[in-house]
Parts: C-alpha cells; sequence; structure tokens
C-alpha cells in the first residue's frame, strides 16, 4: 500500500470497515449489493427494492408518521413497537380495560380495535428528480433566488407526475439541498389495533434500560391496516377488508450468531453526518449540557410527586418517559463524543480536507473559504442557538402551564384581529381541545416544575433577553416557589373548572380575561423577549449556515472522491445493514450480542414498576414452557445487537437476515453509541433488535394468541439451527 493511502485509512477507518450509512434503496445495486453480498447478503438488490416487481419494500412502512411499521402477513398484519403503538393504545384503554398495564389481543377481526388517527404509509415508487428541480438554478444566484426557482420546478414536477387518486406526491431535498428525489405514496388510515403484550413485557426496563445493553424488553405490538374492497386505501369503515400488501416478510426461527449479516430498513427521522467538528463541539459542549440540566430539573420535581401518589404517577408516565428519552440521549451524545474521539477524528478530517484543497486549483477557488466561515458561523450563532433551547426547554417543551399559554396566544391574536366573530360558537371546541391538557395534568406537579425551570431559565438566560425579567420577579415574591406560588394562585390556565367556567361567559370577557391572565402575561413578555432578541439574529444567521453546509456538502464528495456518501436521514425509506455483533466500549468490558429469558428473570423485582414480570411469564420459564421458540441451548433469546446505523425513526423497522426474512424488531440503540447522529463509528455503535423469537413466543406461549401466527409465513431454516 501507498503511504498515502494507508494514512487515509488510518483517519477514516470508515474505509476499512465499510459499514454504517443509511442508504437510498434506489441505488443499492450501484453502490451497496457488492459490499452487502461479500458481507454475507443472499439476495440481490432488487429483492430488496425495486419498483417494476413486488420486493421487500413493500412490506415497509412509516407507521404513524414518526416509526417505521412492517406487513407480516398476506391479510395486512403489522408489527412495530410497542413505544410506537403506545399512544393508540393508550387512547384505547379505560381504568376497566387498561391495555397497557394489561396487554390486550383480538381473538378474532371483530374484536381488532379501531385506531383513529393511526397511519400506515407505503411507497409506491421513487425518482431522482435533481436535475429538474434545480433547472435554471446556477452557483450564483442569492439564496432567495435560488430557493423561489426551486419551488417552482417543484410545483412543475408534482404536475407532472402521474399518480393515480389515492396516492400523494412527496418531494424531499437530499444532501444538504444538493439532490432532490420524489416519492409517490400511499396511505392507509383504516388502522386497527390488534395486540400487544403488557407494559411489563412491551416497556420492560422503562427508563432505567432505555438506551442501554444489554437489554430485554419486549418492544413491540401489532396491528393491522385495512383497506376497501378494491384494496385501496379508504377512510375507515366496518364494510373495509384487511389490506393484502403486495409482499409480506417472511419470518424465520433460525436465529443469528455473533458475525452473521443483517439489515434494517425503516425510516430514519434526522442525522448530522456531515457537520464540521466546530457544530458538533457546539451540540455536545454547549446545547446538549444545557437541554440536560434543564430537564433535570423539570424530572426531578415531577418524580417527586410520582413516588408520593400512584395516580401521579399514572398520570405522568407518558410525559416523564418521553422528556426522559430525549434527555438520557443527549447525556449518552455528550459522553460519548468526547469519548470516542469524535472531536479529534473530525479535525484530522478537516486537515485533510484543508490540504487537498489547497493542491487543486480548482478546489482551492470554489472550496478555499468554506470551512473558516462554517466556524466563524457557529461561533456567532452560539449564544442565540442557546438561548433558544433555553426558551424551547424551559419556557415550552417542559413547562406545561406556559406551553397553555401559548397555545392560546393565537386565539388572543386572532380575537384582536377578527373580534367577537371569531369566537362566536369557538368556545366549545376549546374546551374540548383542553380536554387532553387537563386529562392528565395536575396543577401542584407544574407548579414545582415551573419554579425549577424558572430558576435555572433566570441563571442562565442572558438580563436583556428575559433572564433578568424572570429574576426580578422571584425576587419580588421571595423566591421562585414564591413565584410560582403566586402565579398558580392567579392564574385560570391551570385550573379545568376555572377555564371551563370562563369559557362559557362573553367572548369578550374570556379574551380580557386571558390577556390578563398571570401566566399569559408572564408567557408574553418571555416569548416577546425572544421574537426581539434572538429570533432576528437566528433568522439572519441560520440561512448562512445552511447555504454554506450545502456547499460544504458537495464539497466533501468532491474531494473525497474515494468515499462513499449517504445523505443524513431525513425520514425516507432507507436501508442500513452489518453484522450482528458484540462490543467493547471500555477497557475489560466487553458485551455479548445476545440476551436471554433468564436475563429477564435476573432483573426481576417484584413490585418494582420498572421491572416487575407477569406470573404467567414465570411460570412459562419455571417449566421452561418454550414451544420452539428456545435456540439449542434451550433458552429463549430476547434481544440482539448489531452494526445497523439506525436513528429515531428507525423504530419498528425489520431487522432482516441475508435472505431478506424478518429475525428481529429495531428499537433502539447503545448507550455509548447514541453519538451515531453526528459520528458513526462501527466500533461503537449498536441498533438494539428484539429476536423473532421472543414476539412469537410471547404472542404464542404467553398470550395464547397462537392463530396469529397461523397467517404469518415461517420459513423453513435455511441453516442448522445451533
Ligand atoms: N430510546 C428509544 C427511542 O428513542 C425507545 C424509547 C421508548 N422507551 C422509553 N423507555 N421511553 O425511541
Ligand atoms: N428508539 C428510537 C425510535 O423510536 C430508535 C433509536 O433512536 O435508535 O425510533
Amino acid at each position: 500500500m501507498k503511504k498515502r493511502t494507508l494514512l487515509i485509512l488510518l483517519l477514516f477507518p470508515c474505509l476499512l470497515n465499510a459499514q454504517g450509512g443509511m442508504w437510498v434503496p434506489l441505488h443499492l445495486e450501484k453502490q451497496n449489493e457488492k459490499e452487502m453480498q461479500s458481507l454475507g447478503l443472499k439476495i440481490e438488490a432488487d429483492d430488496i427494492f425495486a419498483i417494476a416487481q413486488p420486493s421487500l419494500k413493500d412490506a415497509i412502512c412509516q407507521f404513524n408518521g414518526g416509526c417505521t411499521g412492517e406487513m407480516i402477513s398476506p391479510e395486512g398484519l403489522l408489527l412495530t413497537n410497542h413505544h410506537c403503538g403506545f399512544g393508540a393504545i393508550q387512547q384505547l384503554s379505560s381504568l376497566e380495560n387498561n391495555y397497557i398495564e394489561n396487554g390486550y389481543w383480538a381473538q378474532n377481526r371483530e374484536q381488532e380495535l379501531p385506531a383513529p388517527g393511526v397511519t400506515a404509509m407505503f411507497i409506491a415508487r421513487m425518482e431522482d428528480v435533481t436535475a429538474l428541480a434545480l433547472l435554471g438554478v446556477s452557483e450564483s444566484m442569492a439564496e432567495e433566488a435560488r430557493q423561489s426557482q426551486i419551488d417552482k420546478n417543484l410545483a412543475q414536477i408534482r404536475v407532472n407526475t402521474k399518480k393515480e387518486k389515492w396516492e400523494d406526491i412527496q418531494i424531499r431535498p437530499f444532501y444538504n439541498g444538493n439532490q432532490y428525489y420524489l416519492f409517490v405514496t400511499q396511505t392507509f388510515r383504516d388502522v386497527r389495533f390488534v395486540g400487544a403484550p403488557p407494559s411489563s413485557i412491551g416497556k420492560f426496563g422503562a427508563d432505567t434500560d432505555n438506551w442501554v445493553w444489554p437489554r430485554h424488553t419486549g418492544d413491540f405490538s401489532m396491528f393491522r391496516v385495512y383497506a376497501g374492497k378494491d384494496n385501496l386505501p379508504a377512510e375507515y369503515s366496518k364494510d373495509n377488508v384487511p389490506f393484502r400488501p403486495k409482499k409480506h416478510l417472511g419470518i424465520s426461527l433460525d436465529g443469528v450468531r455473533e458475525g452473521d449479516f443483517t439489515m434494517v430498513f425503516g425510516f430514519p427521522g434526522r442525522t448530522d453526518e456531515y457537520l464540521p467538528e466546530a457544530a458538533i463541539r457546539q451540540v455536545g459542549e454547549v446545547l446538549d449540557p444545557a437541554k440536560v440540566a434543564i430537564r433535570d430539573r423539570a424530572l426531578k420535581a415531577m418524580d417527586g410527586f410520582m413516588r408520593k401518589d400512584p395516580a401521579v404517577k399514572i398520570a405522568y408516565v407518558a410525559r416523564f418517559a418521553s422528556i426522559a428519552n430525549a434527555w438520557k440521549k443527549w447525556m449518552g451524545e455528550m459522553q460519548g463524543l468526547k469519548t470516542y474521539g469524535a472531536y479529534e477524528k473530525k479535525s484530522a478530517m478537516e486537515a485533510e480536507f484543508t490540504r487537498r484543497v489547497e493542491k487543486s486549483v480548482d478546489f482551492k477557488y470554489k472550496y478555499n473559504n468554506l470551512l473558516p466561515r462554517l466556524r466563524d458561523l457557529y461561533r456567532d450563532i452560539e449564544p442565540y442557538a442557546l438561548a433558544r433551547d433555553y426558551y424551547l426547554e424551559a419556557c415550552l417543551r417542559n413547562n406545561e402551564v406556559l406551553s397553555l399559554a401559548a397555545g392560546l396566544n393565537s386565539w388572543i391574536e386572532s380575537y384582536d384581529k377578527n373580534g367577537e366573530a371569531f369566537f362566536a360558537g369557538k368556545q366549545k371546541d376549546a374546551a374540548a381541545r383542553l380536554e387532553g391538557f387537563y386529562k392528565d395534568y395536575r396543577p401542584e406537579v407544574d407548579e414545582a416544575v415551573f419554579a425549577a425551570l424558572m430558576e435555572i431559565y433566570a441563571e442562565n438566560m442572558p438580563e436583556e433577553w428575559g433572564g433578568g425579567f424572570v429574576k426580578m420577579a422571584a425576587a419580588k415574591n421571595g423566591g421562585y416557589s414564591g413565584l410560582a406560588h403566586t402565579m398558580f394562585s392567579n392564574s385560570v390556565l391551570p385550573y379545568r373548572a376555572k377555564m371551563e367556567a370562563l369559557l362559557a361567559k362573553e367572548p369578550a370577557v374570556v379574551a380580557e380575561t386571558l390577556k390578563n391572565d398571570p401566566a399569559y402575561t408572564f408567557w408574553k413578555t418571555l416569548s416577546d423577549a425572544y421574537q426581539e432578541k434572538i429570533q432576528p439574529k437566528l433568522q439572519e444567521l441560520q440561512p448562512q449556515i445552511n447555504l454554506l453546509q450545502r456547499q460544504y456538502m458537495a464539497a466533501q464528495m468532491a474531494v473525497f472522491k474515494e468515499k462513499r456518501f449517504f445523505p443524513d436521514a431525513n425520514s425516507t425509506l432507507r436501508l442500513t445493514y452489518g453484522k450482528v455483533s458484540g462490543y467493547s466500549p471500555r477497557d475489560a468490558v466487553h458485551y455479548e450480542e445476545q440476551t436471554y429469558l433468564d436475563g429477564v428473570m435476573e432483573k426481576y423485582s417484584p413490585g418494582d414498576y420498572e421491572f416487575d414480570v407477569p406470573q404467567r411469564l414465570i411460570d412459562l420459564w419455571k417449566a421452561k414452557d418454550y414451544g420452539r421458540y428456545a435456540d439449542a441451548s434451550g433458552r429463549v433469546p430476547v434481544g440482539f445487537i448489531g452494526t445497523n446505523h439506525t436513528t429515531g425513526g428507525n423504530s419498528g423497522s425489520p431487522a432482516l437476515d441475508a435472505y431478506g426474512n424478518l429475525i428481529g424488531l429495531n428499537f433502539d440503540r447503545v448507550w455509548e453509541g447514541t453519538m451515531s447522529d453526528l459520528n458513526y463509528d462501527p466500533a461503537i455503535c449498536r441498533n438494539i433488535m428484539v429476536d423473532i423469537r421472543y414476539i412469537l413466543f410471547i404472542i404464542d406461549k404467553y398470550a395464547g394468541a397462537g392463530y396469529l401466527i397461523n397467517e404469518m409465513n415461517l420459513v423453513k431454516g435455511k441453516r442448522k439451527r445451533k
């Protein structure tokens, strides 16, 4: 090997260990097929993705906008995660029929429960439309002119694209706006809940185990897609029939071993793999720590109440889990970036980039200034980006009463603009919408959260950006608890009965009262400070960053010609592949690739809401009543990990073997590798999947819903079971 090549390989180990990447399925044959086959794939690119004939892609859908699901029977049976179905299952639950707590299994089609609002979106076809999208666009164009030209082009593409009545068109930018792809989609809206295990299986380990390996969660739930008699998407009707997909996945009970090929097919949401070092440092050293500190306070305040009162616990458990999910991920991300040398890796890459740019006249002319300008802009935007996070995290996302105030604002503004006419008749509507807010709301919890958040806000937000106002308000009330207490005693917002009484009054009274409500005026002061002092700077700097990121993306692709680039995730269909593999995060620590039911029992802690185990599962374990779902060692596999490059949105994605058969269900990533959205490192980053044998074991042996397995396609073993 030439010295230079060796150096490059040292700098970019990803070239040696060619794993990682969320690949566009349209280009598998050109970009990936060879490598996939060398890793063990036994089928061909067009078995995975084809437009003219059925392929695996026809079994994959985006579930409910943010997750992935897959067809596992010819009759529209859909598999996804428990945490993806959670909202829908909660909606269908009541105190008497608590499907979250107890699980549920429809015994026949009549018992499949319509889940209003739940969607399943399939991709009929996709196309690279870059040339048309960028028609008439030139390098020298101003950004605004460029965007308006592109918008015109996209509108034209939409008009010219042939599609059926029941299809939709999506056009998405790829590679930071350097390429555009078109998707023709079909969205089904009659999706019914078929079954889920109890939370003690589907959410086993809850927040403590979240983002952590070894894992023992049976994170799955099942739905069925229904269609009109013509097999096309249709609004809910009891006359609808189970959808017959072009393709459903075969299921293999063969299991996996270290080193086996696997791939994950789904809808990853967002990654930022091509940022400069300055940007990922900002995330890891400034923004993540701030957001973590804010959520720390909110979670601590909530936790105190949840431990004291089981009713509060029920009301807040979903909210707590969702706040804790990102909180924990950011913590893992900031640690991982530092521990595994992400900054050094980026800076070595940038040094090589600069060296190559300097050497070529052509590159030098085009890319010379990119990195220095990006660094300057990231430095300039930092205080504003931080202030944005403080505002969003402390005043909106984690602060219920202020976020309600923000929600009411559009109402108040509309009253000011359109007068009484706007209000007339809308009050009932508003009351119904507030129902959702108050259902799981406890003013005493929110008051404590408010006090905690305002304290950290005042400590960190510059005086003139809202920090000073909060400090003064606290001083006037003898501190942050005093401030919270005064506000919650005088505001209408935290109290359902008071709000309902208010809404029954004359529109003018409603509007005036809301406008003068202390929670509303408090939010308004902070929001105005944000709109005046922070927003304009963001609006000035962000587009400049976006423009340079687009150029930097193109530059990286031009300068590192030897490297393959996958586009950052953007909620479109992608394939990632790799191997089943354990990992070694620290000196002397090695994690194996597979967990077992015995591990569930090791973690079992009777009565603990995170680690309780249902009696029936204990009985099956004691009796070793595992049916065909144990492996050759006589144990039931529960979870496994691999080097598939996944992110949020990949939850519920199928894990497939070398033949394209379903072997597991993706649902999480390992703690040390949560940095993968900014810095995928094949040595450390692992995705976590539930083993399909655990899923079928629970359905069949635990839930007694084996009739569902009859409609699935269990493929004969391709190799001897271990
Ligand atoms: N961390 C996983 C994801 O990002 C699972 C989240 C659901 N589980 C939980 N305990 N909150 O979505
Ligand atoms: N748990 C994530 C999801 O819900 C997956 C991940 O972030 O790895 O999509």
